[in-house]
Formats: C-alpha cells, sequence, structure tokens
C-alpha cells in the first residue's frame, strides 16, 4: 500500500508562494491501478514527483508499506528510486541510442553484467511487442511504439511501482487505447502497482481501479472509479454524463430530481416501481447509463408531480440509488 498522507508542496517564487499542494490523501492499494484526475495546474505532476522522489514534499509524507519515503537519503534513497519506474508524456527517450540501448539503459545504470542486460532487454521488447524493433532509433519509430520503448525501459530493473504522467496525452485515441492495454497487462502479468496521472476522463475509466480527483492541489473527491462515475459532482461523473452537468432544469412547475444508480442498482428496473408507486407520474428529461470498469452506471434526471415526489425519492432510495433534488 502507498499512503500519501496531508502532503504539502509550496513553490516559493519572486512574486510569491505558489501552493501546489495543499495536504493531499491518497491510498494507493498494492498491486492495483490508480488514477489522479485533474486539470491543467491540478498538482498532478508535483504530486507524480514527490512520490517518484524527484522532488521533496515541503511537509507531509509518502509510506511504502509503512515506510515513509520522504525522509530517506544518500543511498536509502536511491536504492528507493530503482524500485519505481516511470513513464513520461514526452517518451524522453535517447535519440542516439537504438531502442535496445534506451531500454538497457537502466540496467547499466545498476550495474548489471552485458549478458544479464541482452537476454532483460529481449524479454522486455517481447512484452511490448517490439522484438523487431531492437535496432531502430526512436525517430524511427510512429509515438505509440515510442511510448512501448518508455514502458519497456520503465520496467527494466523490475520495479514495484510505475508512475505515468500523462503517458498518453501525446497519442491519438487508438493508439491511447493499446498503450492502456499494455499497462493493464502489466499490472495484472506482473503485478506491478501503477499510478497514472492524466487530464483525460477515459484513461481513468479504461484502465484505473481506484482515482483520486485533484483540484487547486487537494483532492476533491477518491474511491473505485464506478462509484465516482456514479457521484453527480465529480469531475467524472459531470464528465461521463454531460447533458445532466447542465445547469437549465425545465421542471414546468414539477419537480425535479437527479437520480444515479451503481452496479445492482442498475440492473433493477427501478423505474417502472417508481412509475408504479406514483401512478405514472415520472417523466426523463435527460440521462445516460454507462459501463465502468465492468459495473454499470446510470444517471437520470426525471421530471415528477410534487405530490408524488416524497414517494418518488422513496421508492427509488430502497431500490438503492441516490436522489437529489434539483428544482
Ligand atoms: N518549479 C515550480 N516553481 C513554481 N511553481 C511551480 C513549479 N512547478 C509547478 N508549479 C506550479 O504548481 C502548480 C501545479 O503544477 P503541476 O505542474 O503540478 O500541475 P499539473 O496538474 O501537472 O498541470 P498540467 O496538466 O498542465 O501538467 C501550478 O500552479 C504550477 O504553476
Ligand atoms: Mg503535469
Amino acid at each position: 500500500m502507498i499512503s500519501i498522507r496531508e502532503l504539502r508542496k509550496v513553490y516559493p517564487t519572486p512574486t510569491g508562494d505558489v501552493v501546489a499542494l495543499d495536504g493531499v490523501d491518497i491510498d494507493v492499494p498494492t498491486g492495483r491501478v490508480a488514477g489522479v484526475l485533474g486539470r491543467s495546474g491540478a498538482g498532478k505532476s508535483t504530486l507524480l514527483r514527490c512520490v517518484s522522489l524527484l522532488d521533496r514534499p515541503t511537509s507531509g509524507s509518502v509510506l511504502v508499506d509503512g515506510a515513509d519515503l520522504s525522509g530517506l537519503s544518500g543511498a536509502d534513497l536511491l536504492a528507493a528510486r530503482r524500485r519505481i519506474g516511470n513513464v513520461f508524456q514526452r517518451f524522453n527517450l535517447l535519440d542516439s541510442r537504438t531502442v535496445a540501448g534506451n531500454v538497457a539503459l537502466p540496467l547499466e545504470l545498476a550495474g548489471e553484467p552485458r549478458s544479464r542486460r541482452a537476454a532483460r532487454v529481449d524479454e522486455l521488447l517481447e512484452l511490448v511487442g517490439l522484438s523487431d524493433k531492437k535496432s531502430s532509433y526512436p525517430a524511427q519509430l510512429s509515438g505509440g511504439q515510442q511510448q512501448r520503448v518508455g514502458v519497456a525501459r520503465a520496467l527494466a530493473a523490475r520495479p514495484d511501482l510505475l508512475l505515468c504522467d500523462e503517458a498518453t496525452s501525446a497519442l491519438d485515441p487508438e493508439t491511447t487505447r493499446s498503450v492502456l492495454a499494455l499497462l493493464r497487462r502489466v499490472n495484472e502479468e506482473l503485478g506491478v502497482t501503477i499510478v497514472l496521472i492524466t487530464h483525460e476522463m477515459d484513461v481513468v475509466t479504461t484502465v484505473c481501479d481506484t482515482a483520486a480527483i485533484l483540484e487547486k492541489g487537494t483532492v476533491a473527491a477518491s474511491g473505485p472509479v464506478a462509484e465516482l462515475a456514479a457521484t453527480p459532482g465529480t469531475m467524472l461523473s459531470d464528465g461521463l454524463f454531460p447533458q445532466l452537468g447542465a445547469a437549465d432544469v425545465a421542471g414546468d412547475g414539477r419537480a425535479v430530481l437527479d437520480v444515479s444508480f451503481l452496479g445492482d442498482a442498475a440492473d433493477r428496473p427501478l423505474l417502472s416501481e417508481a412509475i408504479r408507486a406514483t401512478d405514472g407520474d415520472v417523466t426523463i428529461l435527460a440521462g445516460g447509463v454507462e459501463t465502468v470498469r465492468g459495473s454499470r452506471v446510470g444517471r437520470l434526471r426525471v421530471a415528477v408531480d410534487t405530490t408524488a415526489v416524497s414517494e418518488a425519492t422513496k421508492v427509488l432510495r430502497t431500490g438503492g440509488a441516490r436522489v437529489e433534488a434539483v428544482a
């Protein structure tokens, strides 16, 4: 388990202090894929740099299985860094080295003998599907292929933790999907814990088990991805159901309810139950159902006669839905 506790990072600048992280708490269970979702400037890269030990937090701690990494220095810090692989948005490959040379770099730095390096590089290129590009140079590869090299290099020293900063932001949607599938495979087959930071909602709903939504240096919401998707007001839910994030609510004198449901509740005929209980007095104004990490998540906006609101609310809540009056 990685536990980020009360993490603060303040950058002093000539024009005053910039508070990039303002008390961040996030738990990432071992062996899972966790997302950190946030808009530009929310503090995502700062958070990842503090976790990867490339930067020091102003205060707070990063605990891995209970051991505090933020206080390490010297040889202990280097050893801890070796347990962490980094994948970058712009790949950061060395242009003068071949694919194999790039993947071998962390092994050279760790002092692995040449014979073991060669075998490990072959294994990694096989894993990322680039065995045939071994002797190519980065400039001869597509963006998606370069990022696969980036993933292979990050895994070379057999890290327990892989940190990805906008790893797919420079890629088109289809290539993004294939790189995300590779990361998922790395997680499932090698058991590597992955923290993925992104401003793209799709990345989180496709590959992450849990997510934290970062806003202005604080965690606005966190939890299993399907639960966040079913929670109105979160960036994930409002982004997934944009028609329900809209402010204009036309009730025409009737009450308007926002109904959200997840998993078992999504499979029940909740709406027919509500319609029966209110003698047919439920009108759907907007809504949608999505499958998020294997769970069905739905959000509906319905209009109900004011006299039927309490009965409809009761029936829907009894069925496991969350109900909020919006007008
Ligand atoms: N070295 C620095 N010195 C001063 N301020 C910084 C520094 N690094 C980051 N910041 C500020 O900290 C805040 C968070 O930056 P950060 O790069 O973590 O955001 P981000 O969420 O990664 O954004 P993006 O999606 O654009 O990459 C921003 O206001 C940024 O200007
Ligand atoms: Mg960033």
